[in-house]
């Protein structure tokens, strides 16, 4: 168990001037290097109250942002201990950033803010008095509760915030009032005990850990006032809310059938009509067969096209992998074919009617292209 505040227990075998880590503030970027000196000078200040033999640390987690914003981090922690980068390359994910930031802390607690100064900064000292105070999970930076608020949040996307968090009571295992924000200090140990149950899709790490904790999790939370961001322009985009809709999905029936795979076969699904629409006018322009190939090819294209885009979004190929990828996807479709014809013919040898025959066809052709195209073409680490 930690022993927070109180007890610096490791302090003595370092030596009596150490100061033992007690918090870690993660921030996500992506393009934020406007912003970040900002937050690390506001840190500075809000944090300096903190009861002195305790140290805190920020870690910035970069996606490899354009802007350089990694190596602006690395430059600015050269000359402050505290300050630390951990950037991720190939990959894209707000919630992905911050899990992988909070497994790298060593703190009791873990604060998570944005870079961007849309969050509280000056009410980390007191979420960390409460939470060690209360003995408690978490601690939640609420916009709901009384004294809190969206700011000049555009009421569209209020409105979305609050139709999301109405959609959120389907997963969540208890109340909470603003389960879409993305201000929170956690015990590290609450969060890890979650970590190997979470989704990690999207941007709602929150709602997230909370409808993935093992245990029920003692919560308190605290207003705040959502403000203007300082420089640079939000990644909230379609992508998000589709992003959104996985989570939920996750989180319900993914518990019994990965919701990868469900996605693989609904844009199988949308590849059996983009292969009619493109059969029905070529047949008319040559012969039958050649027509039918032609369709599958572009069936083929289609779907590695949407999986691309929609299925492996979070391992997304680009540039010249994206045509390597393109045909590796067509060799695995093609071996995929061949046993799902094969185990059709075999099953309706052995007396299976026509439909279950060719259902359990399309089915192991289904599950081999899956397994098959996330080995070759997206490969994963
Ligand atoms: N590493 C990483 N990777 N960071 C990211 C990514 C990503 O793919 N996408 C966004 N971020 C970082 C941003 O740089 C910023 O620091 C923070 O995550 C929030 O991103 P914004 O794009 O500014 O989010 P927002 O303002 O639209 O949404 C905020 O409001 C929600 C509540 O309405 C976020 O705070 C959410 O966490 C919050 O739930
Ligand atoms: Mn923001």
């Amino acid at each position: 168990m930690d022993d927070g505040l109180r007890q610096p227990a490791a302090r003595a075998a370092a030596g009596p001037a150490a100061r033992e880590l007690t918090l870690s503030v993660v921030a996500p970027t992506f393009n934020e290097s406007k912003n970040i000196l900002a937050l690390i000078e506001s840190l500075e200040a809000c944090l300096s109250p903190i009861p002195e033999q305790s140290a805190w640390e920020v870690i910035f987690v970069d996606d490899n942002s354009p802007d350089g914003t990694a190596a602006l981090v690395r430059e600015i922690a050269r000359t402050r201990p505290h300050v630390r980068c951990l950037q991720r390359f190939g990959r894209r994910g707000l919630s992905s950033a911050v899990i992988e930031g909070i497994c790298s802390s060593s703190a009791p607690y873990v604060a998570v803010i944005d870079a961007d100064m849309q969050h509280d900064e000056t009410l980390l000292a007191r979420m960390l008095g409460m939470i060690d105070a209360e003995k408690a999970d978490l601690v939640v930076g609420s916009r709901y509760v009384g004294g809190g608020g969206f700011g000049d949040l555009s009421p569209l996307r209020r409105a979305m915030s609050q139709f999301a968090t109405r959609l959120s009571g389907l997963v969540m295992q208890f109340d909470l009032t603003d389960p879409m924000s993305g201000f929170f200090m956690v015990r590290r140990e609450a969060f890890l005990a979650a970590a190997p149950h979470l989704s990690g899709a999207g941007y709602k790490i929150l709602l997230d850990f909370v409808a993935s904790a093992p245990a029920p999790l003692k919560h308190l939370e605290l207003p705040y006032e959502f403000r203007a961001r300082l420089h640079g322009e939000s990644k909230l985009d379609a992508m998000v809310l589709f992003e959104y809709i996985v989570l939920l999905l996750e989180k319900t029936i993914g518990r019994y059938i990965p919701i990868r795979f469900l996605m693989f076969c609904l844009v199988g699904g949308t590849g059996v009509l983009v292969h009619l629409a493109t059969l029905f006018p070529v047949k008319e322009l040559t012969s039958f067969a050649i027509a039918q190939a032609f369709a599958a090819l572009v069936s083929m294209t289609s779907n590695f096209i949407l999986n691309n885009i929609l299925t492996y979004r979070d391992v997304r190929l680009r540039g010249r992998r994206l045509i390597t990828g393109l045909f590796s996807f067509y060799a695995v479709c093609s071996i995929g074919f061949l046993a799902n014809v094969s185990f059709a013919q075999l099953l309706y040898d052995r007396g299976q009617p026509w439909w279950s025959a060719g259902a359990a066809g399309v089915l192991i052709g289904c599950v081999w292209n899956f397994g098959a195209s996330s080995i070759f073409t997206w490969k994963r680490a």
